[in-house]
């Protein structure tokens, strides 16, 4: 949450830290701000409340400002209403300015400290008393470097700070605990930035902070130290994603962007990683042979979209024979466990950066659950450093709010990993190769779904004017529903529920009249006879219902009942088929509604708060 840029240059800044602040704008959007140190060596600051294009507005009122470090933040309100005095860049006094993406869990003892001081406070954050922190050990006759290093000492909780001072006008200190912070190099400047999206524009070289990591920048100097402030190398890595990756292109959103590139994403996903019938194992890791023999369990942690793709996996680990269990990342890190003997520890996030989901696995370590492995879509990311084998996702950056591609990359990863832990259960070799042609048909299968979208498009006129929807899917396409239900309330602010269909007499069908839609995906496996019960028991109550059901299941249209035809495919990849329906069919209502699609209310990408 939030995103964090800053630049120490030799030219004005400012249009680089505005262009980084577009690009995390999927972090946070409901204020920003932007501090520099001017030619006065003074700080200008400028804050404004709501979207980016806000705060570029409020600098084409104010030309003058220009410099040439500074520091500039997209917010996610966490303490604090989303107001100019909570944005961020928070000041100490007229000549210090810092930013912070994060939470200070012992922001209420320091106030309390601050005020007893004398301090007087600006805002409701708990940023600012950071800001007063370094104030204190400056005026003590610390430099800003040292006065940083001695405040993180005392905050507890998880962040990553910029911080300037105009009384040293061209040093930019940053630090991280817990979130993710970056240092792009280019040729006589420096930058910083919550992640390298941030920074394509300027340069693709980065060094990637480790956690506890504080970087000075001084002039063209970079030194990066460890949490004991003792200097570390760290290694220049090269960035391999266009700046044309985080852009736009001829869409009208992010969102629908990333459900067109799912067929290209699924094939990156997948290659390298099979052979003409088999997986190559060691695209796990090194060790993966070994860690893949030791397991007898699996432990599957996610939170939300990500979530769904390990439910689904649940079924597909189980009908091999192996045991799986799955469980939202905050609940079970929070919670007392029966730790089985030789499980493994898959996390699945799009970001890496989850904070749930990062502190979920730090406590299966804790209380000694076997290795882990994490399915993640970001290569630098705080996930991919705690984990002992990691299979990447090959999605592309997804901006969009909603996660789309992710979500499906996710399952044809976990596809893989079935198939790995299979090999040791009831997977035959046959049925392998049957499992891996069944992936290759995946990208062109996916592309066929995807020409649904005028027929979607007609359909999704009918939810302009309801408040409540109801999704329903049995088996692996249980979480398939639950995943169109968590898209449809996302970004139309449609209240949506989904039930695995036989639960509806139980309670749901309650609910059931003309005015709640009801919507289930119907694939042709072995369910589908019950399924086809459940739907008439809704039909019966005066429901209406969408059902996008693959061809040969051969429903057809009936009074209540419309049959959405989606094109025949294997059992073993239907849910990832029946996905692209379901997301298309959101945001095609959201366009409808007339919602901030790729940045949905009260939302943001990547989770770093509790
Ligand atoms: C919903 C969505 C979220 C994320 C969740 C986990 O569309 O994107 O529910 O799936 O916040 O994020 P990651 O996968 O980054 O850990």
């Amino acid at each position: 949450m939030c995103g964090i840029v800053g630049a120490v240059a030799k030219r004005n800044i400012l249009p680089i830290l505005l262009n980084g602040l577009r690009k995390l704008e999927y972090r946070g959007y409901d204020s920003a701000g932007v501090a520099v140190v001017n030619a006065e060596d003074q700080i200008s600051r400028i804050r404004s409340v709501g979207k980016i294009i806000e705060l570029e507005k409020a600098l084409d009122r104010a030309p003058d400002i220009q410099g040439t470090t500074g520091i500039a933040h997209t917010r996610w309100a966490t303490h604090g209403p989303p107001t100019e005095s909570n944005a961020h860049p928070h000041m100490s006094g007229s000549r210090l300015a810092l930013v912070c993406n994060g939470i200070v869990e012992n922001h209420e003892s320091l106030r309390l400290a601050q005020k007893a001081k004398g301090f007087e406070f600006q805002s409701d954050t708990d940023t600012e008393v950071i800001v007063n922190e370094i104030y204190q050990h400056i005026a003590q006759g610390a430099d800003l470097l040292n006065a940083v290093k001695s405040t993180i000492k005392s905050l507890q909780g998880a962040f990553a700070i910029g911080v300037i001072s105009a009384d040293e006008p061209y040093r930019l200190v940053g630090a991280r605990r817990g979130s993710p912070l970056v240092v792009g190099v280019g040729k006589d400047e420096t930058f910083l930035a919550s992640d390298m999206s941030a920074l394509l524009s300027v340069t693709k070289d980065f060094f990637i902070l480790d956690d506890g990591d504080i970087v000075d920048i001084n002039g063209t100097n970079v030194t990066i130290m460890d949490q004991l402030g003792q200097p570390q190398q760290r290694q220049l890595k090269t960035s391999t994603l266009t700046a044309e990756s985080v852009e736009l292109g001829e869409h009208r959103h992010f969102m629908l962007k990333e459900i067109h590139e799912q067929s290209t994403a699924i094939a990156n996903t997948l290659e390298g990683r099979i052979t003409g019938t088999g997986l190559l194992e060691a695209s796990f890791g090194a060790d993966a042979t070994q860690v893949f023999d030791d397991t007898r369990a699996v432990q599957i942690i996610a939170c939300g979209t990500s979530y769904h793709a390990g439910l689904v996996a649940k079924y597909w680990f189980e009908e091999l024979g192996v045991p799986c269990q799955v469980e939202i990342a905050s609940e079970f890190r929070s919670r007392t466990h029966a730790v089985p003997d030789h499980c493994l520890v898959v996390t699945l996030s799009q970001s890496g950066e989850t904070i749930d989901t990062l502190s979920a696995l730090a406590e299966a370590k804790r209380i000694g659950y076997g290795s882990s492995l994490t399915i993640c879509n970001a290569p630098e990311s705080s996930l991919v450093r705690e984990s002992d084998l990691v299979l990447m996702t090959h999605a592309g950056p997804e901006i969009g709010v909603a996660s789309t591609k992710a979500f499906t990359t996710q399952l044809v990863a976990l596809r893989l990993l079935v198939i790995a832990l299979g090999r040791r259960r009831h997977l035959s070799m046959e049925h392998e190769a049957k499992l891996i042609a069944e992936l290759r048909e995946l990208p062109a299968k996916v592309d066929e779904a995807i020409k649904l979208e005028p027929i979607i498009k007609d359909i999704a006129e009918q939810f302009a004017d309801k408040h409540h929807t109801l999704f329903l899917g049995r088996g692996t396409h249980y979480p398939i529903a639950l995943e169109g239900a968590l898209k449809l309330k996302e970004i139309s602010y449609i209240h949506a529920e989904a039930y695995p269909a036989g639960e509806l007499k139980h309670g749901p069908l309650a609910l059931i009249d003309s005015d709640m839609p009801v919507i289930s995906v119907a694939p042709n496996d072995r369910l589908l006879d019950k399924l086809k019960a459940n739907i008439e028991e809704v039909r019966a109550r005066g429901g209406k219902l969408i059902v996008f059901a693959d061809v040969e299941t051969e429903m057809s249209e009936q009074k209540n009942l419309t049959v959405i035809n989606v094109a025949s495919v294997d059992s073993s990849i239907a849910p990832i088929i029946f996905t692209i329906p379901l997301q298309l069919l959101s945001y095609h209502v959201a366009l409808i509604k007339g919602t901030d699609v790729d940045k949905p209310r009260n939302l943001a990408k990547s989770v770093t708060v509790e």
